[in-house]
């Protein structure tokens, strides 16, 4: 793993969105992994900042999103469809039947997973996954478990993930329980990642993933596998480490 500790969240959102516009410049038909939450705001503002500056297309631009919640409608203002409109998609150039989600509605889900997993197959993998990472060390949804899961799946969220992701959501449209996720395998085909890690709430988790075991109760300690791995930190996320 590759580990680089910048001042704050702007200078990190500016590497690596421009990670994200030289591998569009390299090859317009670039493959891209995307994430959810607050963690990757500032990259997306860098793409689009230098996508309206006329600097990079993304019209040729394939992306999958690691996850979307379950029993929310696709139009809510929280799924993971809206987000990815108001905070990337519906400000760059990019094609909306390039972008591709896992369909939390779906009434067959398992059908669901292998239609996802087997787009991505199809269109030759992932170039390039962003990743956040939870309070509880999870990578898109997969959560603190005894195995490391495979491909997607449907899963049910930790009391952690409840909590930290709540705050978005009021009593009439309660946190939804589960969602459907990439798994770590599908993760780990990317052939590059980078995970990007702000705020002290972050600092155990990064421990974990840097210093500990592989251990699937730490789920982003498999990134430990993987051959090309950067890890973009901020001081506090970076605070435990030794
Ligand atoms: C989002 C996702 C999650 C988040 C993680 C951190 O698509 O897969 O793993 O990256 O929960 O969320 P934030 O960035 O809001 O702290």
């Amino acid at each position: 793993m590759k580990i680089i500790k910048l001042p704050s969240e702007i200078e990190i959102g500016q590497a690596v969105g421009d990670m994200f516009c030289a591998l569009a410049q390299q090859n317009p038909q670039a493959v891209f992994g995307l994430a959810t939450g607050a963690t990757p705001i500032p990259t997306y503002q860098r793409m689009i900042a230098r996508c309206k500056a006329g600097e990079v297309s993304f019209a040729g631009v394939t992306t999958f999103n690691l996850d979307e919640y379950c029993n929310l409608p696709e139009a809510h203002p929280q799924s993971y469809r809206s987000f990815m409109r108001a905070q990337l998609f519906g400000q760059i150039d990019i094609l909306p039947q390039n972008t591709h989600f896992l369909d939390g509605n779906a009434s067959d889900e398992l059908a669901e997973c292998q239609r996802f997993d087997a787009l991505v197959e199809q269109v030759g993998g992932i170039d390039l996954q962003l990743l956040g990472i939870g309070r509880n060390g999870h990578i898109g949804f997969n959560e603190p478990d005894d195995t490391f899961t495979d491909g997607s799946f449907k899963v049910e969220l930790t009391p952690s993930t409840i909590a930290a992701n709540s705050v978005y959501f009021t009593e009439d449209v309660p946190m939804p329980t589960h969602a459907m996720t990439m798994g770590v395998g599908s993760i780990l085909r990317a052939k590059e990642i980078v995970l990007i890690a702000t705020g002290s709430a972050k600092a155990e988790a990064i421990k974990a993933m840097i210093e500990g075991p592989v251990d699937p109760q730490s789920p982003a300690s498999a990134l430990q596998k993987h051959k090309n791995v950067t890890i973009y930190l901020d001081p506090a996320a970076a605070s435990l480490l030794e």
